[in-house]
């Protein structure tokens, strides 16, 4: 595919959100990156849950504590999300990739790992499986973790004002969350460590880098 897939992990509050924001704007405003960019068509942002129609309706169940009574069970939610992330595949980032688009995707299938697996104690493998149904086998072309103290992250989360069902979750939980994304940086390649500790500048710049090295990297390919 000529585009690009690009995803950023990490635990709450890592700076996700803000830091593929200031990507797409520098992405479209360097005037040196004109040239390199000229093969793809646009910049796309999206994440999951949500990216779509049917994962917007998702994402309110999986994340607002205000829609279900009820608990959701580890399995349901797990099935929730494999749900919410073969619509988006199929339905917008393959579309995309097509194209030609970069698409920076904030959060996929290391996720339903770190959380359902590492969090909750479900089956990895099975979650494994799960994942390539759900994604058919679409891999991120580069992956960014953004790694920071759960601490900070929960308490930046709880700064930035709606803090959902997942953010509420036990300290255990989000170490254990932590633990899984040590885990898969360990063990692939296509995952890049960035310190999220740091100023929003320090974070972004440290992906800038990254995005150029890799920009000359795909340009015959
Ligand atoms: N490097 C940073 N230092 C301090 N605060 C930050 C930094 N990056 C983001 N924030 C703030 O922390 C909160 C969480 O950031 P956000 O981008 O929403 O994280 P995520 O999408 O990973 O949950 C927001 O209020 C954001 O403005
Ligand atoms: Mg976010």
């Amino acid at each position: 595919m000529i585009g690009k897939f690009i995803v950023f992990e990490g635990v709450e509050g890592g700076g996700k959100t803000t830091q593929i924001e200031l990507l797409r704007d520098w992405l479209l405003g360097k005037e040196e990156l004109r040239q390199i960019l000229s093969k793809y068509i646009n910049v796309v942002i999206t994440r999951e849950p949500g990216g779509t129609q049917l994962g917007k309706a998702l994402r309110k169940l999986l994340l607002s504590s205000d829609v279900l009574a009820e608990k959701i069970q580890n399995t349901s939610e797990l099935l929730l999300y494999a749900a919410d992330r073969a619509q988006h595949v199929e339905a917008l980032i393959k579309p995309c990739l097509e194209r030609g688009a970069i698409v920076l995707c904030d959060r996929f299938i290391d996720s339903t790992i770190a959380y359902q697996g590492y969090g909750h104690g479900l089956d990895l493998e099975l979650i494994q499986q799960l994942n390539y149904i759900a994604t058919g086998g679409l891999k991120s072309d580069l992956t960014f973790w953004l790694d920071l103290d759960v601490e900070i992250g929960l308490s930046r989360a709880k700064n930035r004002g709606n803090f959902d069902r997942m953010e509420r979750a036990n300290i255990e939980f989000h170490r254990r969350v932590q633990q899984g994304y040590q885990e898969l940086a360990k063990n692939n390649s296509l995952i890049v460590r960035i310190d999220a500790n740091l100023t929003r500048e320090k974070v972004q710049q440290q992906i800038q880098e990254i995005i150029m090295q890799k920009l000359v990297e795909w340009r015959y390919n």
